[in-house]
């Protein structure tokens, strides 16, 4: 299987599914198996990026951030067409990785209300972002609106993107001392791992999300000390902004 996660967390990074696809293809005109090619789209949602539509085989998700949307249930889906499904069903049935009817009714409940929050969301991120990039203690922002033309992100990101969505990292002047300090300051924003829940959330992917992944690892991913990682959510976007400038005073 050919597994990718695009656009990657926590760096934004971008990974090209119609190349993937080809790699797959000329890997079976080689004489081997074609791979499956399987894409988390957690971070964009079925509303910003479609990967079966770029020649992926499966998109699985994380329905815990997105699509259900309150932090109040954990549960993952796995599309595609039927015959590429049907091995992942019958594990899952194995497994018992099945959910309970109330998490049912919560992703109900939530389907409902998606493209308001993840627009709603969407918008705030850009202003949010806007906000960070022109603040003198904010050294750079990995926010897929910002990638520029000529730069082979942004081409990839027109054709395989629709949005740049609300989840993004950016890196301070400092190093882990001073994200600390920022993140102990905020009042509004909430200091938690998950993302794309209706309350903005903050986190610190070296020692909290990515803290796994070895020191040297975390570098060659663009990984720093002095980054965050922020899913902004729905509340009034100068809240969000006037917490951020009020934490940011404290680094
Ligand atoms: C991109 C991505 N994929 C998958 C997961 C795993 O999701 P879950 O905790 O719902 O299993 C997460 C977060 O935990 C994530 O950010």
């Amino acid at each position: 299987m050919i597994y990718l996660e695009t656009p990657a967390n926590p760096t934004n990074g971008l990974v090209d599914i119609v190349r993937c696809a080809d790699i797959a293809r000329s890997l079976a005109d080689a004489g081997g198996r074609r791979p499956l090619v399987a894409v988390d789209n957690t971070f964009l949602g079925p509303l910003w990026q479609r990967p079966l539509l770029h020649g992926a085989d499966l998109v699985v998700y994380s329905l815990t951030k997105y699509v259900g949307g309150h932090s109040d249930l954990i549960a993952g889906a796995c599309l595609g067409k039927e015959q590429v499904v049907a091995p992942v069903r019958g594990m899952r049935t194995i497994l018992g990785t099945i959910s309970d009817p109330h998490t049912c009714w919560l992703l109900m409940r939530s389907l409902e209300t998606m493209k308001l929050r993840m627009t709603s969301a969407m918008k705030n991120a850009r202003y949010v972002a806007e906000f960070l990039a022109d603040h003198p203690k904010v050294k750079s922002v990995q926010y897929l609106g910002f990638l520029a033309p000529g730069d082979p992100q942004f081409e990839l990101y027109r054709r395989q993107c629709s949005s740049p969505g609300s989840t993004f990292s950016f890196e301070i002047h400092g190093g882990e001392g001073e994200a600390f300090r920022l993140l102990n300051k905020l009042q509004v924003v909430k200091l938690a791992v998950s993302l794309g829940g209706t309350e903005t959330l903050m986190e610190h992917p070296a020692t909290m999300t990515h803290s796994d992944i070895p020191p040297a690892r975390q570098a060659e991913m663009g990984i720093t000390p002095a980054m965050l990682r922020i899913s902004v959510g729905v509340e009034h976007p100068d809240d969000i902004v006037a917490d951020l400038a009020q934490a940011l005073e404290a680094v």
